[in-house]
């Protein structure tokens, strides 16, 4: 079954049941502060949740955009090593807004999953907040789910909130099981090992809190429903793909950049890994760029940065000398040009973000990375495990290598940074900018710094 027709059921069947179908809201939450991007279907509802604001529908679904980077809810860093995670994605959810509660939620859910889509039932594995006797009653009695498949899980699991305040809930998660053959082997492995085997598919969290600054809960005025289940692990499960990036959201563009940097899947692990990197990350930066995101050095724009600049770099392992990226996200338009048409307007835009970014990134790098593996293969010859402040914020000062990149190819061989001799490092360096600026001591500026000048200006514009 194609994605788009997954993403068509999933409404059509809540349409049927009364649920209003309201379309996704930007990546930018424009409304809420509290947010770096949208990272929940229920984000748009926060207010409606909260009481504070009223909706002429009690009930509603949407397939959401996405974005866990940065935030709460992060996962750049695991993009790339499983077959699941994802900076950008679509969310595919219910809601309840004082309607239905978790019966009902419960139900719907399982009955969209076995008879909606024809997932086989002993692939189901469902966890419960370790207190909520209601929710696992319902599992086990109402739907008739083998105990032995229910779990109990702690906080960590099973209670969803969307950020550090707000509305949030104990959570029920549907989760399926891919097979042996997709997990790590160990005897205990289960759902809540980080493995690939498990995909936790949908989360069908009962609002019933609003937690403040303070951290303290109060009820929300009445018990709400909010769920989400990742299109992109659905899609997987439906068309028989190995990983999501063989499903076909990503299959047409992992193969255009096999094509585009001539290359092959399954040459190395290290390889493969950039070649998911990139695959996930043009999707980021195309919907990022398209809702109005543009790289910067603060906030989401920063994220939107480090994310191009991650991807080019993964590009450079693979061997693309020259900017590349621009070249794809028009490609990433086309594929999601159906729920997505503005992504077809904004095309020609992204594109042209995209290079100025490159072009921009490019020399920075080849010659910074050359100096950051220098100084990572000296840390690791004096068998440190810690790269010192000095040298990090000389690769920041000279060679223009932000901190994060370091410490990103400083992790792929199992090293450390010192973030605060950094920071020291950077501070003492302001002060003594101030001091030489407040003495003239311009003519004391070594030749080597005069000429890396015009050079560190354009890597920080
Ligand atoms: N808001 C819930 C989640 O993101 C459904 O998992």
């Amino acid at each position: 079954m194609k994605s788009d027709e997954i993403r068509a059921r999933f409404l059509e069947y809540f349409r049927k049941r009364d649920h209003k179908i309201v379309p996704s809201s930007s990546l930018i939450p424009h409304k809420d502060p509290t947010l770096l991007f949208t990272n929940a279907g229920m984000n748009q509802f926060k207010e409606v949740f909260l009481g504070k604001e009223k909706r002429p529908y009690t009930r509603a679904a949407s397939s959401q955009k996405c974005m866990r980077a940065g935030g709460k809810h992060n996962d750049l860093d695991n993009v790339g090593l499983t077959d699941k995670h994802h900076t950008f994605f679509e969310m595919l959810g219910n809601f309840s807004f004082g309607d239905y509660f978790k019966k009902e939620a419960i139900e719907m859910g399982w009955e969209l999953l076995i008879e909606g889509y024809g997932l086989p039932e002993d692939r189901m594995l469902v966890s419960v907040y370790q207190k909520d006797d209601e929710a696992y009653n319902i599992w086990s009695k109402d739907i008739g789910v083998d105990p032995s498949i229910i779990y109990r899980l702690g906080e960590k699991d099973n209670f969803w909130a969307m950020g550090d305040t707000g509305p949030c809930g104990p959570c029920s998660e549907i989760h399926y099981d891919r097979g042996k053959e997709f997990g790590c082997g160990r005897p205990d492995c289960s759902i809540e090992c980080d493995c690939d085997r498990f995909f936790e598919l949908w989360n069908l969290v009962f609002m019933q809190y609003k937690r403040d600054e303070k951290g303290e809960l109060s009820p929300l005025p009445s018990p709400c429903i909010d769920t989400g289940m990742g299109l992109e692990r659905l899609a997987t499960i439906l068309q028989g793909a190995k990983s999501n990036y063989e499903n076909d959201l990503f299959r047409p563009i992992v193969e255009r950049l096999l094509e585009l940097g001539n290359l092959e899947q399954g040459a190395s692990r290290k390889e493969d890994i950039a070649i998911r990197i990139i695959a996930d990350h043009l999707r980021a930066i195309t919907f990022a760029v398209s809702d109005g995101v543009m790289p910067s050095n603060e906030g989401r724009g920063y994220v939107l940065r480090r994310i191009i600049r991650r991807a080019i770099r993964q590009g450079q392992l693979l061997g693309f000398a020259e900017p590349f990226l621009y070249k794809l996200t028009g490609l990433v338009a086309h594929i999601m040009r159906n729920p997505f048409p503005e992504l077809m307007d904004s095309r020609d835009f992204v594109a042209r973000v995209c290079l100025a970014e490159e072009e921009r990134f490019h020399t920075t790098l080849t010659q910074g990375i050359k100096q950051v593996e220098e100084v990572l293969e000296k840390v690791e010859s004096s068998k440190g495990t810690i790269v010192p402040g000095g040298e990090l914020f000389r690769l920041y000062d000279t060679f223009g290598v932000p901190l994060d990149l370091v410490e990103e190819i400083a992790a792929e061989r199992g090293l450390t940074v010192d973030h605060k001799g950094f920071k020291q490092h950077l501070e003492g360096q302001r002060e003594k900018a101030r001091l030489a600026w407040l003495e003239g001591a311009e003519e004391d500026v070594k030749d080597v710094y005069r000429k890396l000048a015009p050079r560190i200006k354009t890597t920080f514009a």
